[in-house]
């Protein structure tokens, strides 16, 4: 059986390099992930003020404001166990209504 690819886009143009995306794709580059993973530097994802910014495929989710330090929570919960990061989630993209609420 073949495993679905995944692709982990880590933005390296202009605003998301200024904000460590360089770092965070060598981070990334340097982790062991799942066999099915891979991670690719990208061109600009069109969210470049809540850089550096991610998004992986085909689960169309974004990450956004992604450091180093959230690769391993990142590689465990959403690409070992294959539940997003919450916190992580670019609001533009996952907007959570229930925050709407409690204000
Ligand atoms: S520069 Fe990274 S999303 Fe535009």
């Amino acid at each position: 059986m073949t495993i679905p690819l995944r692709q982990v886009l880590v933005c390296q143009y202009r605003n998301c390099m200024a904000r460590g995306a360089a770092e965070l794709l060598d981070q990334w580059q340097a982790r062991s992930v799942p066999e099915n993973v891979q991670v690719e530097a990208s061109g600009c994802l069109g969210q470049c003020n809540l850089g550096p910014s991610m998004q992986i495929l085909p689960d169309q989710v974004w990450y956004c404001e992604v450091k180093p330090q959230h690769i391993e929570q990142i590689i465990e919960q959403h690409l070992r166990n294959n539940q997003p990061v919450s916190s992580l989630l670019n609001p533009r993209f996952h907007f959570d209504w229930s925050r709407l609420q409690e204000s």
